[in-house]
């Protein structure tokens, strides 16, 4: 779903690789663990210290990377789009393989990864289809796919896109799409997996310490986690 229809803000977008190019100086210091890795915490499935390879679609910087490293998964590799964030990762050290590459045809081994995770890029995806069945194509069977992505309400009723302020101090929207529940189940079930959980996180008083001005989005769903299972 486009997202102009909400949005409030009206910022200059700029693409992907441009946005995350700029934003890479400061990114590490504006995103919050409680948008992800919180979520990452809650899940039951997959057992994290189980995992012997895993695939990071959208790695970024590497803090989904260093947080599985930190929870038992010694063999990771990511691709992202964005060359100044893979940058970044390389120097984190928490992935063995590292590619620049689009999620959904990341051009790694077929049937190698017991987990593929997905954190914070779907919004940015025109198609959720094309990187559940990519994610599909990775997994070893009987491997977990993790998604943690923007509650689509939060976007819709804060009418914020994902964005950063750039050198000049201008606030700037990097191209961010709105995908309901219904299109992760249909591109999921699609795909070949198995929904076997999911965690809505609200705003609550951990968020409200970070972000005072988010009271008027108090116990608004603001992110969720999807863990997929492959069945065979
Ligand atoms: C908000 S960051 C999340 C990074 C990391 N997963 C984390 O949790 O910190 C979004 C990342 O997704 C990448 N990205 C966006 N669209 C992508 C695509 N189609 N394929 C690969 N990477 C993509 C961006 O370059 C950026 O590094």
């Amino acid at each position: 779903m486009d997202f102009e229809t909400f949005d409030a803000r009206g910022y200059r977008t700029v693409d992907v690789r441009t946005g995350y190019g700029e934003w890479v100086a400061d990114y590490e210091n504006t995103v919050e663990d409680v948008m992800d890795l919180a979520l990452l915490e809650r899940l039951v499935e997959p057992r994290w210290s189980a995992v012997s390879r895993a695939a990071d679609l959208g790695c970024g910087t590497g803090r989904t990377g260093q947080w599985l490293r930190e929870h038992g998964v010694e063999h990771i590799d990511g691709v992202d789009v964005t060359p100044e964030m893979l940058d970044l990762a390389r120097r984190r050290g928490a992935h063995e393989r590292l590619e620049e590459a689009d999620a959904a045809a990341t051009g790694l081994p077929s049937g190698a990864y017991d987990l593929v995770i997905c954190s914070l890029i779907d919004e940015h995806l025109e198609d959720l289809r094309p990187l559940y069945a990519e994610a599909h194509r990775l997994a070893a069977p009987g491997a977990a796919f993790v998604l943690v992505t923007f509650h689509p309400h939060f976007i819709m009723t804060s009418g914020m896109p994902t964005h950063y302020t750039n050198a000049e101090g201008e606030p700037v929207a990097i191209a961010t799409n709105v995908h309901l529940i219904s299109d992760h189940v249909a591109a999921g079930l699609g795909a070949g997996w198995r929904l076997a959980e999911l965690h809505e996180n609200v705003v609550d008083d951990t968020w409200l310490k970070i972000k005072p001005k988010w009271e008027r989005f108090r116990n608004h769903p603001f992110s969720a986690a999807y863990t997929w299972r492959e069945d065979s």
